[in-house]
């Protein structure tokens, strides 16, 4: 899940940087959501009894872990983090974070099953490089 995480995150600042979208708030809340949203599958064995229970409760259940873990409550990180499995739950994203966040995991998802990372380990360095430069 690590990779995956690490993927996806690095997979949205690419494609926030390659459109130029380098502001700081929304850099920072799509670094946040690309981290969190999938935290709540860590030790999903003892908390979801099917693939389809992680399916749709997964995205609600990070969202809480969001909170508690940084103390924030950024509505576009909520919403990006809560819609992210979209369209496989009903649930729209709101804001472009949302979209980025939904993209990057398709993408992230797909290369993962062909064993084919999204970046290289390099290439995922210079770019959190260069969007931590940023901020
Ligand atoms: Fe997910």
């Amino acid at each position: 899940m690590g990779d995956h995480t690490l993927g996806v995150t690095a997979e949205a600042v690419k494609f926030c940087l390659r459109h130029n979208m380098t502001d700081e708030d929304v850099l920072r809340n799509v670094v946040t959501s690309s981290l969190c949203h999938d935290i709540s599958l860590i030790g999903r064995e003892d908390k979801y009894s099917s693939n389809l229970e992680t399916l749709r409760k997964h995205p609600r259940h990070s969202v809480e872990i969001y909170k508690d873990l940084t103390g924030e409550s950024d509505k576009k990180v909520i919403n990006a983090i809560r819609s992210h499995m979209f369209p496989l739950t009903p649930k729209l994203p709101k804001h472009r974070e949302g979209w980025i966040l939904t993209l990057a995991d398709k993408i992230s998802a797909s290369t993962d099953l062909f064993n084919v990372p999204p970046v290289t380990p390099e290439e995922r360095d210079e770019l959190l490089e260069q969007a931590s430069q940023t901020m």
